[in-house]
Formats: structure tokens, C-alpha cells, sequence
């Protein structure tokens, strides 16, 4: 069996990584062709990639007509050659920063989103993995018997609390066009909820624990939002992101248009991240600081993950103790 992947948004977090154990697996019969235009990260994140003959980087922007016109020409011109065709759409706009703004998010998460899709049919791909967002569970983002659930009613009308809940929206939406597609026999797919990705190679410290670690790196204190003191979160590393997108899109019975949470279920408190991090950086007694408030945050975000659990083989197996040794030893070169 082999594979032909069209990738979006591969030097991203889940992106980078999933060209490494793609390369990795079966022997070298699968290849892979991926574009980003560095909005959120930079062609290092593959470097150690790009001399392998299997993979093909393309500085394009999923909102490029003549781009993706070119980009479908390519995937079409190879497909003969491989046994399937996958779509994995991991290009978006996804720092909290952009979420407040319905305009920073809309276009690429929505539009090239669906556009993406839309060539993935018509090149007569098999699978297209959507990569959607935890967000969707808004304020509602657990419950008391171990976590939100895929098929828990989502509760959306925050409008009037805060312009923040147009990123999942749009995500959303993103999910049902992944319904859409797989429901009129076009295509296989599902799409992922993921919640709180983090990897060792960030290119920017926006994410929590490049930011913390920065910080204190830089700072000799962190400065955390006051929905630190009572906020509480897990975190995915990009290895068990990557590794959950490859399970599913090789379980052709889980491609059923629906939609999967993947999360690990190690809760920890923003302190006891901050905490954490500077125990594991040598410093005695961290200076944590709280200044800002971020309207409609949720305050816990922990979602069940039974679903994926019992339709693939997936576990996440990095730990936040070792993820975390991984992001400390890469940030400060040791
Ligand atoms: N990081 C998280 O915590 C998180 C949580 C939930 C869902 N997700 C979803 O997972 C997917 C993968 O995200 P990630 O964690 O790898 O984040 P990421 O920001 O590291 O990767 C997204 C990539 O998309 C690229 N990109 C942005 N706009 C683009 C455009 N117009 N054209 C081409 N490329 C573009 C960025 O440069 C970046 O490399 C996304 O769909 C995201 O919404 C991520």
C-alpha cells in the first residue's frame, strides 16, 4: 500500500511532525506534498526533512488561486503512481491573539478550508483529515464525568460576551462541510478536535509553554492572565497530535464524516504549569505575576477521548513531564 499525502500547513506543529513519521513508516513507498506560507512557523521545523526525495515543500498560501491551481496540478500528476490519495488540512490561523478577530480567522480556516477540500474531490482523493479545534466546546469545554463528550450539544450563542467564539465557529463550519462531503459519497474523512497542541520547535513563544519558558528565560518572572489563577488545561504534544491524524486516516471505518476529540486527560493548572516549567529550569522559587483578563476563557478543558480510543489503536504516549523536558531543552539549546 502506498500513499500519496497533499499537506497544508506542514511546518506547522502538527504538520512538521507528521512529515517525519510519514517518512518513517512503511519503507519508504509513501510521498508527500505540503505547502505553508510561514505564517506561524518557518522552514526549520522540516529542515531535517528536506533532503529526502519522498517529501516536496512548496511556499504557497492556501489562499492563492494560481498557487493551489498549481498545487492541484502536481497532486494530480503524481496520483497514478500510488495506491490512495490523502488530504490533511492542517493550515490555519490559530494563536488565541487572532481569535478575538472574526476577519483574522475566516479566510484561511473557512474559505481555504473548504477550497482545499473541494480539490481534494476533485483530484479523486480517498481521505481528507479536517483539522478542527476543542474551541467548539466554547464555555462548556468539560464536564463532571470525565470530559465533553463529540456528540454533547455545543452551546455558541456568546455573541454577546465576547467576539471570541468566531474562531470555532468557523472551525465548526469546517465540520460540517467534512459531514457534507463524506455524507454525499464524495470523499472519507473526519475532522479532530484538538485541545492545547505544543511542541518542542514553536517558532514564536505565543503558546503558554514556549511563552513561560521564554519568560523566565528572559524575564526572571512570568506575567500570566488573571484567568491563570483559577484556569486549568491538558496538552497534546505534536507527536501524539500527528500520530492521532495517521491512526485515523488509516482506519478506513472511523472516516465517517464525523468528528473525533484528541486530547490527553492530564489536567494541570496554569500555576502548576508556571511552577512546573521553572522547577525543571533550576529556579527555586518562580516569580509569577498576573496582569490581563481574556473575556469568555474557559476555565477547564478536558475532553473525553473514548471515542478515538475505541475506533483506533491511538494513545497519546508523551507525557507533559517529558514533553516538557523537550520544549525546556530545545528553547534554551541544552
Ligand atoms: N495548536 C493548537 O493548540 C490547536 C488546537 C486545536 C486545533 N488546532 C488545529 O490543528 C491544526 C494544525 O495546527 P497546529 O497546531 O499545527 O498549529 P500551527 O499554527 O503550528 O500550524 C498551522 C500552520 O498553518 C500555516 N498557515 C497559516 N495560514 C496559512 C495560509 N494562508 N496558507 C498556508 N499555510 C498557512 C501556518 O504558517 C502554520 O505553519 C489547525 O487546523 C489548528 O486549527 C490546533
Amino acid at each position: 500500500m502506498s500513499t500519496l499525502y497533499a499537506i497544508s500547513g506542514v511546518t506547522g506543529m502538527t504538520g512538521n511532525e507528521l512529515v517525519r513519521q510519514i517518512l518513517a513508516g512503511r519503507e519508504g513507498s509513501d510521498h508527500i506534498l505540503g505547502f505553508d506560507n510561514f505564517f506561524a512557523s518557518s522552514i526549520e521545523t522540516v529542515k531535517d526533512c528536506l533532503g529526502d526525495g519522498r517529501f516536496e515543500f512548496f511556499e504557497y498560501d492556501i489562499n492563492n488561486k494560481v498557487q493551489m491551481e498549481d498545487f492541484e496540478q502536481r497532486v494530480a500528476a503524481q496520483k497514478q503512481r500510488y495506491d490512495e490519495v490523502i488530504y490533511i488540512n492542517c493550515a490555519a490561523v490559530v494563536h488565541t491573539e487572532h481569535f478575538y478577530h472574526v476577519y483574522d480567522t475566516f479566510e484561511t480556516n473557512v474559505t481555504g478550508m473548504n477550497e482545499f477540500l473541494q480539490q481534494a474531490v476533485r483530484v479523486g482523493a480517498q481521505k481528507f483529515i479536517n483539522c478542527s479545534t476543542s474551541e467548539v466546546y466554547s464555555m462548556h469545554s468539560w464536564n463532571e464525568s470525565g470530559g465533553v463528550r463529540e456528540d454533547d450539544f455545543l452551546t455558541m450563542s456568546d455573541a454577546e460576551h465576547s467576539q471570541r467564539t468566531s474562531y470555532a465557529v468557523g472551525k465548526l463550519l469546517t465540520e460540517f462541510f467534512m459531514r457534507d462531503a463524506v455524507d454525499t459519497g464524495k470523499i472519507k474523512g473526519c475532522s479532530i478536535r484538538f485541545a492545547n497542541v505544543y511542541s518542542r520547535n514553536e517558532r514564536f513563544p505565543k503558546h503558554i509553554i514556549p511563552f513561560i519558558i521564554n519568560s523566565f528565560q528572559n524575564e526572571g518572572k512570568v506575567v500570566l492572565l488573571e484567568n491563570s489563577r483559577r484556569n486549568r488545561r491538558t496538552f497534546l504534544n505534536n507527536y501524539d497530535s500527528c500520530s492521532a491524524v495517521l491512526a485515523l486516516a488509516g482506519t478506513d471505518s472511523a472516516l465517517d464524516g464525523t468528528v473525533y476529540n484528541v486530547a490527553t486527560d492530564e489536567e494541570i493548572s496554569m500555576v502548576d504549569l508556571a511552577k512546573l516549567c521553572g522547577a525543571k529550569m533550576g529556579i527555586a522559587e518562580p516569580v509569577i505575576e498576573f496582569e490581563g483578563y481574556r473575556e469568555s476563557d474557559p476555565e477547564r478543558r478536558l475532553l473525553s477521548t473514548e471515542k478515538i480510543r475505541t475506533r483506533t489503536s491511538w494513545r497519546p504516549v508523551v507525557d507533559l513531564d517529558k514533553g516538557l523536558d523537550e520544549c525546556i531543552a530545545n528553547y534554551l539549546g541544552m
